[in-house]
């Protein structure tokens, strides 16, 4: 791919870290947002191994302010090329709860779908300007399936695909390009922190692959794995008891935070 300088956000674990190692390589310059500064260097290091210069910031994606200031750094630097918004949490109903809280709901919402938006308009007006550049913005199959134990991530991420598909139509005559990517299960802490059946659960590197794949073919949704990409898809056009009946033995909590994670 002819990418130059590529930001990520979420860029110091799971799917954000893989997509920066598998972007790595001379002359790439990678901008990698998250908050642990100690994961982001690691990611770093590894990324320049790989012959590619590295600047990391540790900023909240709720924090706009500092974002746009790193990201206009950024791009005064490096012209962004491609800007991955990835960053994301679930949260949803914990093991002793009917459902989330609304803190949780608000949070989930916030990082996921706010901040997301707030972080895309931040790179557009420069891409814009220069008639060129991509977004990826990373959503999830429970965009279509919408989860009674995360009703607010469920809710984020439906928002996510909608909100890509849309602004990659309204941007299609001004050269930036827009993709929406929707992860099944992978295996990262994230999906450490859902306790319950993870089906067809996938590597982090073979999402990165669907993910760079379809962006290399200028798709507009890439979903994976395909049978439930698209039995997700179908799902929103059945009745409501069938859908109900196929979410059958899906049912899960979400760790609370001190049960820790192995995976980073
Ligand atoms: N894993 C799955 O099964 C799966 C499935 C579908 C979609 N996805 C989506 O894929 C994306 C990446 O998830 P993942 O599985 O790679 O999870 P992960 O390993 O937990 O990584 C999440 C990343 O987001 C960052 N992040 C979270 N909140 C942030 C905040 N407020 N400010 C800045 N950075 C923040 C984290 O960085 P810090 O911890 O350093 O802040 C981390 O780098 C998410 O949008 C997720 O919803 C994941």
């Amino acid at each position: 791919m002819d990418l130059k300088a590529i930001v990520i956000t979420g860029a110091s674990s799971g799917i954000g870290a893989t997509l920066a190692r598998r972007l790595s390589g001379p002359g790439r310059v990678l901008g990698l947002i998250g908050r642990n500064q100690q994961r982001l260097e690691m990611v770093a290091a590894e990324c320049a191994a790989a012959g590619a210069h590295c600047r990391t910031a540790s900023i909240d994606v709720r924090d706009t302010a500092r974002l746009q200031v790193f990201l206009d750094h950024f791009g005064r630097d490096h012209p962004i090329d491609l800007f991955v918004a990835n960053a994301g949490i679930l949260d949803g109903r914990h093991a002793d709860q009917v459902t989330e809280t609304g803190e949780a709901a608000r949070s989930v919402l916030e990082i996921n779908l706010l901040a997301a938006v707030d972080s895309v308009h931040a790179v557009l007006p420069a891409m814009r300007h220069r008639g060129s550049g991509g977004i990826i913005i990373v959503s999830s199959l429970a965009g279509f399936v919408p989860l009674a134990d995360a009703p607010a991530y469920s809710a984020s991420k439906a928002a996510l695909v909608s909100y890509a598909l849309a602004l990659r139509d309204a941007l299609a005559s001004e050269g930036v390009k827009v993709m929406a990517a929707c992860p099944g299960f992978v295996a990262t802490p994230m999906a450490d922190g859902h306790v319950g059946p993870r089906r067809g659960e996938i590597s982090a590197d073979d999402a990165a692959t669907h993910i760079l794949d379809g962006y290399r073919r200028n798709k507009s949704l890439v979903g994976f794995p395909l049978i439930p990409f698209w039995l997700s898809r179908l799902s929103l056009l059945v009745p409501e008891f069938v859908r109900r009946w196929g979410m059958r033995g899906t049912r899960f909590h979400v760790a609370s935070p001190s049960a820790g994670t192995a995976r980073k």
